[in-house]
């Protein structure tokens, strides 16, 4: 995969795609990362990339042209990707919000391109006529599109096939089986007179893993009812929050909404 991010900050990006994971992908050649200083396609004489809205108001606006002419140098460079597989996405809170869904539809791609905006906004033929999706990281506004983009990138970038050192890890994980992730726990057996749960040093590995998945619905349960509603549960789950959650429990969990347990040694 290529991804290309269109900045007026581009230092901000040194450093988190230099460490870890994201490094060994790009040393590997399974993504490489190309980022692009806007200003360096303002063609004016002072090189301006923003300007004041039309009809008034407060802050400014990002100029179209030097991120169109950004965006078209970028694409010309390395290899071109099928329609279906490329993305030019503009970072802004008025995205769609950003899901594991989406990073997983994203890491099968070719190419992505990513705009971030900055000021008040970026002037609408961007969205209209450039960007081919919106995305949000959340509901809070963030003085630039960098950050997002940052997330965005390690996200979609941890989910291309042979970046993750251990494939079931990722399978197995919080999300993307629809529930939080259970508990982990590493040696020392006993830390400050806090021990693992026995369970877990029994060898048993039908009954550990029987109890990491009630562990993550007691999870999903109490801290994200609403990922219930859409996680797929099997009778067995189905049995387990009924027991702990009562029968009323279990018909508003799995409608999403918070529950009380009616008892809690299944803890
Ligand atoms: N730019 C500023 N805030 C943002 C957010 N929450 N998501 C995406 N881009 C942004």
């Amino acid at each position: 995969m290529r991804v290309d991010i269109l900045t007026l900050f581009p230092e901000m990006f040194r450093g988190p795609f230099d460490e870890s994971i994201i490094r060994r992908a790009r040393e590997r050649d399974l993504v490489s990362i190309h980022v692009h200083n806007i200003r360096d396609y303002a063609l004016d004489r002072h090189r301006v990339t923003d300007d004041y809205p039309y009809g008034g108001g407060p802050g400014m606006v990002m100029k179209p042209d030097p991120i169109f002419a950004a965006a078209e140098a970028a694409l010309a460079q390395g290899e071109p990707a099928p329609p279906d597989r490329r993305a030019i996405i503009l970072m802004t809170p008025q995205g769609r919000p950003f899901h594991q869904h989406i990073a997983d539809e994203l890491a099968t791609y070719t190419r992505l391109l990513l705009i971030c905006g900055h000021y008040e906004g970026v002037d609408e033929r961007v969205r209209e006529h450039l960007a081919t999706d919106e995305l949000s990281i959340g509901d809070y506004v963030l003085t630039g599109g960098e950050l997002p983009a940052m997330v965005v990138v390690d996200a979609v970038v941890r989910r291309i096939p042979g970046v993750l050192g251990c494939p079931a890890s990722a399978a197995e994980e919080s999300i993307t089986s629809g529930l939080l992730e259970y508990p982990q726990y590493t040696r020392p057996a006993e830390f400050r007179g806090w021990s693992v749960p026995e369970m877990l040093l029994s060898g048993n590995h039908g009954a550990i893993a029987r109890w990491r998945r009630e562990q993550a619905l007691l999870r999903t349960a109490q801290r994200r009812p609403d990922l219930l509603a859409c996680a797929p549960l099997t009778n067995a789950d189905r049995a387990f929050l009924a027991r702990v959650y009562g029968p009323d429990g279990l018909a508003r969990l799995l409608a999403g909404q918070p529950a009380t347990p009616v008892r809690r040694d299944e803890d």
